[in-house]
């Protein structure tokens, strides 16, 4: 494997570093999402030292995973925060991210999302329109202030991923074309509560080579040529997340090989470095544990329905994504009899599959099942559909481990709904 993670089978029990998945699954219940300080951290690490030389901000995108002790502890490791709205602006602040340290992506921020990011004194805004360049101004100069600015540039490049998570390619909604973007530049001084100091990419999410960057860094090279040219203070240079993970047989790159393509690239460019990624830090550092309800047959096809349903992991049903799915005690035999087992959530929809056609058996009511590489994109993409209570979830450091998010009540369930008199007598 290329990134080791720290969920590691001994004598047949699954472990999260040192504590068993089964006693934390009996503390706190099921569903529950369990992740590892130590992979979380060496994740980190393992960028940070890929790019040693370049001394790169890395900023942990807040999207894949906003748990605050995730969140605070790769904050307290040196990482910055990337973030795509006012709540999880108040999430990085609530976590004390230094302000200098949070860059603001998304193609719709609020007036009041750019007011409050400009009074918190983020590092840099991620401009993906000339419109929205124009509201940055304004704001800003109507509160005396100057905004730090990267121009988002969509470089029309195909990263090779699921077209729901591709976002570099011409007909997406992200980012400004090069040559928009270099017309931007040449009228940068027209704007006056702004600061143009770099420029920003994002193509796309869990891509496994490092070609797709390399020519969308070729593009972004000329933009940033051409706008130095006209006299912008381009220093900046944000290549966005992306990196992929294994969750079947992928071959993804290291971040060395990823290092050793585009280092050669930025270098002569003589720009400061930030990275966005989420997927690679928290993807593996992160399991979904669920319990077995009962396991049904159907015309030779075997069920195993669980108390996990694409409300607590949305990945399979919304993209068909692959994740694997393990039980955490393996029962003594293990290899004889493999039965195949569909994986099914109790959600009322038939894309409510967390896994199709996998060897698992033989399992039975009771058993806990593990789906792995459910870190990013997992508990943040929860929702309450079916009236079901967002699983709770667990961080293991070493032999201790301890509760990051309650499960919810049905109270929560009931909290913002409203029942008016006045319209339902
Ligand atoms: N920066 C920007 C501007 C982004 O839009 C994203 C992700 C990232 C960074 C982090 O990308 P990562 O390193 O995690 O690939 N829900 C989908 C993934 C959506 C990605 C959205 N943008 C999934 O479950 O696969």
């Amino acid at each position: 494997m290329y990134y080791p993670h720290d969920f590691k089978r001994v004598r047949g029990e699954l472990y999260c570093e040192q504590v068993p998945v089964a006693r934390i699954a009996e503390a706190v219940g099921t569903p529950v999402y369990i992740y590892s300080h130590k992979t979380l951290v060496d994740h980190l690490r393992k960028l940070q030292a890929a790019f040693r030389t370049l001394r790169p901000l890395i900023c942990f995108s807040v999207k894949a995973n906003g748990n605050l002790a995730i969140l605070r502890l790769l904050v307290r490791e040196g990482a910055g925060l990337d973030i795509v709205s006012g709540g999880e602006l108040f999430k990085a602040l609530r976590v004390g991210c230094p302000p200098s340290r949070i860059v603001f992506a998304s193609v719709g921020k609020r007036p009041e999302e750019i007011r409050e990011s400009l009074r918190a004194g983020i590092f840099c805004f991620n401009v993906e329109s000339a419109p929205e360049l124009d509201a940055v101004d304004r704001i800003a100069r109507a509160m005396g202030r100057t905004a730090r600015v990267a121009l988002r540039v969509n470089p029309d490049v195909e990263a090779h991923t699921h077209r729901y998570i591709t976002t570099g390619v011409a007909e997406s909604k992200f980012g400004i074309d090069p040559r928009t973007a270099v017309e931007l530049l040449r009228r940068a001084e027209t704007f006056a509560g702004v600061r143009i100091v770099g420029l920003h990419l994002h193509i796309g999410s869990q891509i496994t080579q490092a070609e797709p960057f390399v020519r969308a860094i070729r593009r972004v090279a000329e933009v940033l040529k051409a706008g130095r040219h006209a006299g912008a203070p381009l220093e900046w240079l944000n290549l966005g997340g992306g990196l992929g993970i294994i969750y079947k047989n992928e071959r993804p790159q290291t971040p060395q090989q990823f290092a050793a393509a585009v280092l050669p690239l930025l270098r002569p460019l003589r720009a400061r470095l930030i990275l966005e990624p989420g997927r690679f830090i928290v993807g593996n550092a992160g399991i979904l544990v669920t319990e077995v309800l009962y396991v049904k047959q159907a015309r030779g096809k075997r069920f195993a329905v669980v108390d996990a349903g694409m409300n607590d992991l949305v990945r399979p049903a919304l993209y068909g994504a692959y994740h694997e799915v393990i039980p955490a005690v393996q029962p003594a035999r293990a290899a004889s009899g493999l039965a195949r087992y569909d994986v099914v959530g109790p959600v009322c929809e038939s894309a409510d599959v967390l896994a199709r056609n996998r060897r698992l058996g033989p399992v039975k009511p009771g058993h806990l099942l593990a789906v792995l590489g459910a870190g990013a994109y997992g508990s943040v993409m929860a929702s309450n559909y079916n009236g079901r209570l967002r699983p709770a979830e667990v961080l293991v450091r070493g032999r201790r481990f301890a509760l990051i998010r309650r499960r919810e009540t049905v109270r929560d369930l009931i909290r913002h709904d409203v029942m008016p008199r006045a319209l339902l007598r």
